[in-house]
């Protein structure tokens, strides 16, 4: 194994890592500040967070009845699950490509991973997953709701029919949710076995690393056994309910993002040997004829984007471009411009 690579990207336009590109306006930073002031450092955190799960609840759409777990991130939720799960023989299971962390996370776990590949047009492969999870019984599955490094989402009737055929549990990763808008959070009550993990971090706090997991009370219980009770640090847990009252600009925010989704898409699409996929999340999966020469071109412009191409066969001559500011998508579009005409 290697450790997660996290290229330095100081100087560039950064567009590899899906953060949000916007900051906060200055008054509102300004606040926050204050807020952040009054925190007690000296102290730990009070290991309920009750505060904080009532308002992510309360202000992004957790049903009734259905109790919030807290995580250093989504990627510290993804480790815990598979802690819990990781009795001998344990299996988890992923389309792939896929989010990495699954994969990880469960080999750091001792937990065999299972990846079933995709359909070439990155649709699930509906009889192969279904043959895997006869095969395998993992006790995990992992759906990425839409998909990283994709983009998209899948049908919800092959994602009830994995559902069904789970002889354990499905977790469904909703990181994207504010550039989808689509969500299986709704639907907790009517299947036991589903989770819905997401994070703040795409949606522009990705520095305070919140994730959140929500489901039935008897599973909560299970995974709230393997959680350091002090995963979640004060000032994560202030921050996140300081930005939970404003979450407006958040979602204003997002809203730009989803608009320049659609122009970044349309300016790929009328470029020479350029193919874009369509995308629900705030990055677009893009085939390129050189993957490695025009990240190089792109980076030689001042451009940090991710090159997934070694990453799956699936995935060849495929970058991955995170919506970034109207200008630094203009920047972007100017750059693959040029490269295409080379
Ligand atoms: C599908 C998916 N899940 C989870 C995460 C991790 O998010 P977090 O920042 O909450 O750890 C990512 C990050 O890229 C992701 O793509």
């Amino acid at each position: 194994m290697s450790a997660y690579p996290v290229p330095d990207a100081s100087g560039f336009i950064k567009l590899d890592a899906m953060e949000n590109p916007f900051d906060l306006p200055a008054p509102l930073k300004a606040q926050l500040a204050q807020r952040l002031t009054d925190v007690l450092l000296n102290r730990y955190p009070v290991p309920s967070y009750r505060a904080v799960k009532e308002a992510l609840s309360a202000k992004l759409g957790v049903p009734e009845g259905c109790p919030v777990m807290l995580g250093n991130g989504s990627d510290e939720l993804i480790h815990l699950v598979l802690q819990a799960c990781a009795k001998p023989g344990a299996v988890a299971l992923a389309p792939l490509p896929g989010f990495v962390m699954y994969e990880m996370s469960a080999r750091l776990n001792g937990v065999r991973f299972v990846g079933v590949p995709l359909a070439a047009n990155f649709s699930l492969n509906l009889p192969a997953m279904l043959m895997a999870i006869a095969e395998h019984k993992p006790a995990v599955i992992f759906i990425a709701y839409p998909n990283n490094p994709t983009g998209n989402l899948w049908s919800d009737s092959d994602i009830e029919q994995i559902v069904r055929a789970a002889p354990g549990l499905v977790v469904i990763d909703e990181a994207y949710h504010p550039f989808a808008q689509q969500s299986w959070m709704n639907r907790l009550a009517q299947f036991d076995k589903v989770l819905v993990m997401r994070t703040l971090s795409k949606l522009g706090l990705a520095g305070i690393r919140l994730g959140y997991m929500a489901g039935s009370a008897r599973w909560i219980e299970q995974f709230e056994k393997v959680r350091p009770p002090y995963n979640v640090n004060v000032l994560t847990e202030a921050a996140a309910l300081f930005m939970l009252e404003h979450l407006e600009v958040l979602d204003a925010q997002a809203a730009q993002l989803r608009s320049e989704r659609t122009r970044l898409f349309d300016a790929l699409r009328q470029m020479k040997g350029v193919t874009p996929h369509p995308s629900a999340a705030n990055f677009i999966l893009t085939r390129v004829p050189d993957a490695a020469g025009w990240m190089a071109g792109l980076k030689a412009r001042g451009i940090l984007i991710k090159n997934v191409s070694g990453m799956h066969p699936l995935l060849s001559g495929c970058l991955r471009l995170t919506v970034g500011t109207p200008q630094e998508n203009d920047r972007l579009i100017a750059a693959l411009t040029e490269l295409a005409k080379a």
